[in-house]
C-alpha cells in the first residue's frame, strides 16, 4: 500500500541517519581524544586516517556533514560540533590561489548560514567571494581554477586552466549577491557557467575535465588530469556538471540551465551502466568490469537528481529522475559501500576514487562522497516530509 510504502522510505532514512551518527561520532570522538581540530579526508594505504590542512580542498566537507548530520538529527549535541569544524576554516575566506574556496566555504560557513541562521557566518562567506571573484577573467568569462605555476596542475603548461569542478563554487558566488544585494558576484557566476556550456561539453553533454584558455579569451586546449583521457568522461565531473546547472537553475530561474542539467543527466542515466548505478572512476576506464567504481560521483549525481527532481514538471521524467537517484542511495545504502559500523574508521561509504591518474586516494572512503550522500539523504527526507 501507499502507506506501507511510505514507511519503508521513512525507516531507510532514519537508518541510514542513525547509522551516519553512529559513524561521525566516532570520527568525531578520534578527534577529540587528540586534543587538536583536525579535518578527515580518507583512510591512508597505511590504514591511518588522513588529516589534512585548511587550505586543502576537500576541508569544507567534514563541517558540511556536521552541519547535515544537526540538520538530520535535529539533536542539538550536533551544533557545537558543526560550529566548532566550521570556524576552524576561518583563514580561508583569504585564500587566493585556488577557485576551491567555494567548496570550502560554501560546505560550512554557507550551510550554517542557511540551515542555522547563524547571522555571524555572513562577512566570512562575504569575503569569500571576493577572494573567489579575484580568480575572474573577464576576457574569457571565467573564474581560473587552477594557478598556471603551483603544484601538480602548474606541471602541465596550462595558461588558464578551468575544470569542471568550478561549477561548484557558484553557489557561493549566486548566495552572496542574495545576501548583499551586490550582483556582481551573480554575474561573474551566470557568465561563468554559459563560458563553461559552450566550451566545456561535447554534443553528447559529456564534458572535458580541463578546458585551458588564452589570455585573449580563446580556448587554449581540451584535456583531462584526472580522468583516462582527454577524450574520456571522467565520472565525477560528469556529476560536477549536473549538479553545477541544477544549482545555477535554482538561483537564476533561467531555464537554459534546466534544460542543460536534465541533458546532462539524461546522459549520465544512458551511460552509466552498472547494475548498481554507481559508475567506474571514468566511463571509459579500462578494465571493466575491474575498473574501481567511483561511490563519490554516484553521490554527487544522487544528491543532484533530488533536486532536479522538483525543478521538472514533465512527470515522466521527474519520476525518472527520482528514481534514479533513490536507486543510487540505496546501493550506497547496502553493504556493498556502506562500511559497517566502527569499521572504516568512522567514514560512512567505501570505494571512492579521488584521481586514478595520480594513484591518489583509490578506492578508499572520501568525506565528499560522505558529504554528498548525507546531502542526498535530506534531499530525500525532505521530499517524503512534503517540504
Ligand atoms: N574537485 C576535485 C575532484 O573532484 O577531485
Amino acid at each position: 500500500s501507499c502507506g506501507g510504502q511510505k514507511k519503508v522510505e521513512v525507516d531507510f532514512i532514519q537508518d541510514n541517519i542513525d547509522n551516519a551518527v553512529a559513524q561521525n561520532t566516532i570520527q568525531t570522538d578520534i578527534i577529540e581524544k587528540s586534543g587538536k581540530i583536525l579535518n578527515p579526508r580518507t583512510i591512508n594505504k597505511d590504514g591511518s586516517i588522513s588529516y589534512i590542512p585548511i587550505d586543502d580542498w576537500c576541508s569544507g566537507f567534514f563541517p558540511g556533514s556536521m552541519w547535515l548530520t544537526y540538520n538530520l538529527t535535529g539533536d542539538q549535541k550536533w551544533l557545537p560540533v558543526a560550529e566548532k569544524y566550521t570556524e576552524a576554516l576561518d583563514t580561508v575566506k583569504h585564500l587566493k590561489w585556488h577557485h576551491d574556496v567555494g567548496f570550502m566555504i560554501g560546505c560550512s560557513y554557507l550551510n550554517g548560514y542557511r540551515m542555522a541562521d547563524k547571522k555571524e557566518y555572513k562577512d566570512v562567506i562575504i569575503e569569500t567571494a571576493k577572494s573567489l571573484s579575484t580568480r575572474f577573467r573577464p576576457n574569457a568569462g571565467v573564474i581560473q581554477s587552477w594557478d598556471a605555476d603551483r603544484g601538480w596542475q602548474g606541471t602541465r603548461g596550462w595558461k588558464c586552466p578551468v575544470i569542471i569542478d568550478n561549477m561548484m563554487n557558484l553557489d557561493l558566488l549566486f548566495n552572496v549577491a542574495k545576501a548583499t544585494g551586490d550582483n556582481r558576484y551573480k554575474d561573474i557566476a551566470i557568465k561563468h557557467a554559459m563560458t563553461t556550456m559552450h566550451n566545456h561539453f561535447r554534443p553528447d553533454y559529456t564534458c572535458w575535465h580541463v578546458v585551458s584558455y588564452n589570455s585573449d579569451g580563446t580556448v587554449e586546449r581540451k584535456q583531462t588530469h584526472q580522468g583516462k583521457n582527454d577524450d574520456s568522461s571522467w565520472a565525477r565531473g560528469q556529476a560536477w556538471a549536473v549538479y553545477g546547472y541544477t544549482a545555477c537553475f535554482r538561483e537564476t530561474n533561467d531555464s537554459i540551465f534546466l534544460n542543460f542539467a536534465k541533458d546532462i543527466a539524461d546522459m549520465i542515466m544512458d551511460r552509466v551502466k552498472t547494475d548498481d548505478a554507481i559508475p567506474y572512476w571514468d566511463y571509459d576506464a579500462p578494465d571493466i568490469p575491474n575498473a574501481p567504481r567511483d561511490a563519490s560521483a554516484a553521490a554527487v549525481t544522487a544528491s543532484a537528481l533530488l533536486e532536479l527532481y522538483a525543478y521538472t514538471e514533465d512527470q515522466s521524467l521527474s519520476d525518472a529522475y527520482i528514481e534514479y537517484a533513490e536507486n543510487i542511495l540505496k546501493q550506497l545504502s547496502s553493504p556493498d559501500y556502506l562500511a559497517k559500523e566502527n569499521e572504516n574508521k568512522g567514514f560512512i561509504l567505501m570505494h571512492s576514487v579521488g584521481s586514478f591518474p595520480h594513484d591518489s586516494d583509490v578506492d578508499v572512503p572520501l568525506n565528499y562522497a560522505d558529504y554528498y550522500y548525507l546531502e542526498a539523504l535530506k534531499r530525500k527526507r525532505d521530499i517524503e516530509k512534503g517540504l
